[in-house]
């Protein structure tokens, strides 16, 4: 199981002084020298954290891989077929959430998705579609020719008591097992952390982990390496790393 990790919070940190540090690009490549396996970043339509000019550096820079989540709208889609991400990781966007909030209803959304990943397709930029672990949901993401889906894990790293989570954790058991037999890469994130993580781990399906908010944290307390390393020590308590 490869992680990425998601530097938005270090962007959120500059921009609160429209200040330059702390710079989520150097951040970033100090995060792929500690051994990240990718890096996350969310280009929001109104730039709240990311901006493109960090965009652009990262794409430059960067020596492991950039996956950018992305609303699916004309200047995003844009940007990204200029940038030519490793992935596009489709994400609902509301201006007034303070975080993405769940996976995108992809049902509800077909013909602008299928769109959008035709678009991504021709300029040869692959794409993951943020859902919930939802059958009919990976299904759908299927069919409109998805190569990833990235589940989202927030209910379970959210749940109040220990049934509900390991009842979510075998919910995103099945989606997973479901979208590799589709042929689709499965990704998954939100809210995973140093707790959770050991119950994570025990899922077999899962390509790679997005992680951002715990780690960044972390690093504010003890470094970047060895928030890092320590998220990477817990991956490898997977079976069979
Ligand atoms: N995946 C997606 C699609 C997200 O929107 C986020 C949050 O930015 C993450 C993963 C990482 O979540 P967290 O910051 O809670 O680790």
């Amino acid at each position: 199981m490869l992680f990425s990790l998601n530097v938005d919070h270090v962007a959120f940190l500059r921009n609160a002084r429209m200040e330059v540090n702390p710079d989520p690009v150097t951040y970033a490549l100090m995060a792929e020298q500690y051994g990240v396996d990718g890096i996350v970043v969310h280009l929001r339509e109104d730039r709240r954290h990311i901006n493109e000019r960090d965009l652009r550096l990262m794409r430059e820079m960067l020596t492991t891989k950039l996956d950018l989540e992305m609303a699916a709208t004309d200047e995003i889609i844009k940007i990204a077929i200029d940038v030519q991400p490793e992935l596009a990781t489709i994400v609902p966007e509301k201006r007034l959430e303070l975080t993405t909030e769940g996976g995108i209803n992809v049902i509800d959304n077909i013909n602008l998705l299928r769109t959008t990943i035709e678009r991504l397709h021709e300029a040869e930029v692959p794409v993951s579609l943020f859902i919930e672990p939802d059958i009919a949901q990976i299904d759908a993401a299927s069919e409109i020719d998805s190569d990833f889906i990235e589940i989202h894990t927030g209910n379970f790293a959210n749940a109040l008591s220990e049934d509900d989570m390991f009842e979510e954790l075998e919910r995103i058991r099945q989606a997973s097992k479901h979208a590799k037999k589709l042929g689709l890469g499965v990704n998954a994130g939100h809210g995973l952390n140093y707790n959770n993580m050991k119950h994570f781990i025990a899922i077999e399906d899962i390509d790679e982990v997005s992680i951002g908010q715990s780690v960044v944290a972390r690093s504010v307390f003890v470094g970047l390496e060895k928030a890092v390393k320590e998220m990477i020590a817990l991956i490898r308590l997977r079976k069979g790393f």
